[in-house]
């Protein structure tokens, strides 16, 4: 039966009948791992000044405009 797991450190999700001997992000061992039905919703939950969510928002936004890194180019381009 297939499950999906979480790292606690980093996370990371991963589907599986059971745990990876270690995350496949950051390394954390198996026991590190949760089933998902058992992470806490609010584990990741913080607040944020304005300055803070203003900055997040612009990194995002730098982490999205990004992706035109890895489309082809020139634009016509086919793979
Ligand atoms: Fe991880």
């Amino acid at each position: 039966m297939m499950k999906m797991y979480r790292c606690r450190i980093c996370g990371e999700t991963f589907l599986g009948s059971e745990a990876p001997s270690h995350c496949p992000f950051c390394g954390a061992h198996r026991e590190l791992f949760v089933d998902t039905s058992e992470y806490p919703e609010d584990i990741n939950a913080v607040d944020l000044t304005e300055v803070e969510r203003n900055d997040l928002m612009e990194t995002i936004e730098l982490e999205l405009s990004n992706t035109r890194f890895y489309l082809p180019w020139p634009p016509t381009a086919t793979t």
